[in-house]
C-alpha cells in the first residue's frame, strides 16, 4: 500500500472540499504550502483510480503532483540507495575475500547521512548566535535524511522542504542576514509582516515552521534513540505532534498529519532506515550506533531550538495563528 497515506489525504480533501461547497478552497501545508498543486495539464498515471475520479469531479484538484510525486521519489531513492550500498559492499568485500556477508563493523559505516546532519547542525551556533547559511545547509542535509526515513515521514519531509526553500529564497536575496536574528530583524523592519502576523512567503514564516518541525522530531527521535524500547514510534510521534504542531494546525491538518504518522513502522524499521541498512541486517551493534547518533543530534538541537525561539519572541514574530 504505497499510496495509503495519500488515499487518506485524498479522501479528507474530497470530504472537505465538498462539505465546504467551494471548489477553489486549497488546503495548505504549514507555512502556506498548498497541499494541492496548481492545475496543470492532466496526464495519465498508473495510479488511476482515485486521482482520476477526483479530477473528473473537480478539475481544480490535481493530486498527482506534490506529495504523491515526492513519496514516489522517496521510494525509488531508498531503492537506489540500497542498491548502491549493496554494490559498494560487494565491491569492497570482493577485494578482501569471497565471502558474501559482511561484519556489522563495515555495514555501520553507512549511517553517513545521520553523520552529515550531526556535524552540519553542530556548526550552526557561533557565539550564541545562529548562523543562517549554516542553518540552511544543515536543514538541507537533514531533509535528505528525513526523505530516506520512509513513507511515514513523507509529509514531514514535504513540509520541511517547502519551508527550507522559502527561507533560503529570501536569505539569498537579502543582505546582512548572516545571523538568524539579523535576517529576521531586517525582514521585519522592511515591513514584511503585519505585527506578529507573518507574511506567507517570508523567511520568518519558513523558519518558524522549520523550528516547529525540528522540535517535533526532537521528541520523536529521543524516544527512537532508546534501544530495547517496546513503545511503537507512532505513539511517540503522535504525542510529540500534539505538543509541538497540533496547536498551530487547523482541523484539516490535524487529521492529515497524524494519519500519516500512524503509518510509521516498528522502531527497528526506522532505525535501519536511518542507518542505511536493510532491516534484516540490523543488529544490536548498528542499533546502538544509530541510537547514540540520534541522541547526539537531539542534544545539539535542544539548545539551538531554544535560541531560535527566543530570537522569534524577542522580535515579536511568534505567529500563533492556526493554518
Ligand atoms: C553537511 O552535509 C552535506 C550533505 O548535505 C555534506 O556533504 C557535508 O560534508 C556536511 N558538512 C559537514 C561539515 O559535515
Ligand atoms: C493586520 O492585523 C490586524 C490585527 O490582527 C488585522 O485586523 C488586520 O486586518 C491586518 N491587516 C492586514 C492588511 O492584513
Amino acid at each position: 500500500m504505497r499510496r495509503g497515506v495519500m488515499r487518506v489525504v485524498a479522501l479528507l480533501i474530497i470530504q472537505h472540499a465538498f462539505a465546504d461547497g467551494s471548489s477553489t478552497h486549497r488546503p495548505r501545508f504549514t507555512g502556506g504550502y498548498s497541499l494541492i498543486d496548481r492545475p496543470r495539464r492532466p496526464h495519465r498515471t498508473h495510479d488511476d483510480g482515485i486521482s482520476k475520479k477526483i479530477a473528473r469531479r473537480n478539475p481544480f484538484m490535481n493530486l498527482r503532483g506534490g506529495a504523491v510525486t515526492t513519496l514516489d521519489k522517496v521510494g525509488s531513492r531508498i531503492q537506489s540507495d540500497v542498491t548502491a550500498i549493496q554494490i559498494t559492499i560487494v565491491e569492497e568485500w570482493g577485494k578482501i575475500s569471497s565471502a558474501v556477508r559482511l561484519p556489522s563493523r563495515r555495514r555501520r559505516l553507512h549511517a553517513d547521512k545521520l553523520d552529515d546532519v550531526c556535524t552540519n547542525f553542530s556548526a550552526v551556533m557561533t557565539g550564541g548566535e545562529i548562523d543562517t547559511a549554516q542553518l540552511i545547509k544543515a536543514c538541507r542535509a537533514h531533509l535528505s535524511l528525513v526523505k530516506s526515513g520512509g513513507r511515514a515521514l513523507g509529509l514531514v519531509a514535504k513540509d520541511l522542504e517547502c519551508n527550507v526553500n522559502k527561507a533560503e529564497h529570501v536569505f539569498k536575496q537579502s543582505r546582512g542576514g548572516g545571523t538568524l536574528s539579523s535576517l529576521l530583524r531586517n525582514e521585519r523592519d522592511a515591513g514584511a509582516h503585519n505585527g506578529s502576523e507573518l507574511h506567507e512567503d517570508s523567511a520568518a514564516m519558513g523558519l518558524l515552521w522549520i523550528r516547529r518541525s525540528l522540535a517535533f522530531q526532537c521528541d520523536l527521535y529521543s524516544e527512537i534513540a532508546q534501544p530495547g524500547s517496546s513503545q511503537p514510534p507512532k505513539h511517540a510521534a503522535c504525542r510529540s505532534y500534539v505538543k509541538h504542531l497540533a496547536p498551530f494546525h487547523g482541523w484539516m491538518l490535524q487529521k492529515v498529519f497524524p494519519a500519516s504518522l500512524t503509518q510509521m513502522s516498528s522502531r527497528e524499521a526506522m532505525v535501519s532506515k536511518f542507518a542505511g541498512v536493510a532491516l534484516d541486517d540490523l543488529d544490536s551493534e548498528v542499533d546502538r550506533e544509530v541510537s547514540r547518533k540520534l541522541k547526539s543530534l537531539v542534544s545539539i538541537w535542544r539548545p539551538l531550538i531554544d535560541v531560535w525561539e527566543s530570537d522569534f519572541e524577542r522580535l515579536g514574530l511568534e505567529d500563533v495563528r492556526r493554518v
